[in-house]
Parts: structure tokens; sequence; C-alpha cells
């Protein structure tokens, strides 16, 4: 029960922190990126994290995962998992206490597995869930790792109230001659039912000729 209600002041500081901040649920009007035809250059990036999490209990497969998974089923394009052991098997409020600590000093956890060519890929989706408004501290460790400046990034979240937070002007930063378009983000409890709001997305952020 202890756990239960830390949890739910957990997320609720959270929600606090970030609402506000460019909240939305579903795609902005998105400049178009990319056509079917040239979706073999397209890479999807992602992180997600399974096991106990804010409003959908335990999960295996995280929301963002299934996210991404829509978009390479939908696209045909790449994927790359940015992968750590780091958060496994912890409960929703120790990941949310690691991953504030983690976020307030700027640590830059390692990640699994070493950086892959992007020399084929012009466009790549980048995604994972928003912790404490931003993507995930280890995203960062990535993103530190590959340079994608010259190539168009889609971004995307899942989240529980706060939207993309400040993942799009991150990213933005991290990579200031890359072209930052497209952005989309879906409630991690609604991306089980939610394949048609991605498909629409894709549609709108797809170029077809
Ligand atoms: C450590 C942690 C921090 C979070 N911080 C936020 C937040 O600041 N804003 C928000 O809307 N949701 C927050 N959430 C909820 C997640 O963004 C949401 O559940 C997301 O769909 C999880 O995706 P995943 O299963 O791919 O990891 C947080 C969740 C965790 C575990």
């Amino acid at each position: 029960m202890l756990t239960k209600v830390a949890s739910v002041i957990c997320f609720a500081a959270c929600a606090l922190l970030t609402i506000g901040c460019n909240g939305q649920n579903g795609a902005k009007v998105p400049e178009t990126v990319t056509t079917k035809s040239n979706m073999s250059k397209t890479m999807v990036i992602y992180f997600s994290h399974a096991g106990e999490n804010y409003s959908v209990g335990n999960i295996e497969e995280g929301n963002t995962k299934l996210v991404a998974d829509y978009i390479c089923e939908l696209t045909g394009a790449a994927r790359f998992e940015i992968k750590t052991n780091k958060y496994d098997n912890m409960d929703y409020k120790t990941c949310c206490d690691v991953a504030k600590a983690e976020a307030q000093k700027g640590e830059l956890p390692p990640y699994e597995g070493s950086v892959p060519d992007m020399s084929a890929y012009d466009t790549v989706f980048i995604g994972g869930p928003v912790w404490w408004g931003t993507y995930p501290q280890v995203m960062f460790t990535f993103f530190r790792d590959c340079d994608l400046n010259g190539k168009t990034i889609v971004p995307f979240t899942t989240h529980e109230g706060s939207g993309l937070g400040r993942c799009v002007s991150d990213l933005k930063a991290v990579y200031p001659q890359a072209k930052v378009v497209g952005e989309f983000s879906l409630y991690g409890h609604e991306v089980r039912g939610g394949k048609a709001k991605v498909e629409r997305w894709i549609e709108n952020v797809t170029k077809r000729k």
C-alpha cells in the first residue's frame, strides 16, 4: 500500500514538473519528411523500459517499444534499440528515484553494444519515454556517441501527461545541424489500442508520391 501511495506521489511530482511543457497527445501538423520509396533509408532508434510502470502495471514490453514496432511495421524502417540493464527489475518508485538523480547530476549511464553505422540512413525516428520531462539519460549517452547532424530527425515519445516535454528542444540542442520535424507523442496507457493514431501520424509525416 505504502509503495503504491509513494508511486502516485512520485508520478504526481513528475507530472507537476512537466505538464505544460508542450503537453499534447497526437501529432502536430507535421512537415513531410520521407517517402515510402526511400523508407529503406530510415532507422527507428528508441529506448523503452519494461517492468512496473505508471498506469499500465507490470508490462513485458515497454510502451515506446510498441510504438517503435508500429513504425517499423508501417514503414519498413530498420531499428536500433538503446539497451541497458540498469533499470531491470526496479519497481516504479525506485526507477523514478534513480532516474531523477541521474537527470539532476547529468549522469550519462552506459548503454549496451555500440553505435550502428548510420551512413546509409537519412531519416531517423527517435523515441523514448518521457522521464522527468525529457528523454532518459541513457539516450543522451547514445546521442553523445552517435552524430546525427545533417540527418532528418522525427522525435516521438510516450508519456503520462508531459507530451513531448523538452525532448524536441533537447534534440535540437544536441544536433544543431539536424532537421528536427514531425514530432509525435502518445500516452503510454493508450499505446496498446493506439496503432491507428500512429498510422495517421505516419501517413501525415510520410510524403507519398
Ligand atoms: C522514471 C520515470 C519517470 C517518468 N517521468 C515522467 C514525466 O516526467 N512525465 C510524464 O508524462 N511521464 C513520466 N513517466 C511515465 C512514462 O513516460 C510513461 O509511462 C511511458 O509511456 C513509459 O514508456 P516505456 O514503457 O517505453 O518506458 C515516467 C516514468 C518513469 C518510469
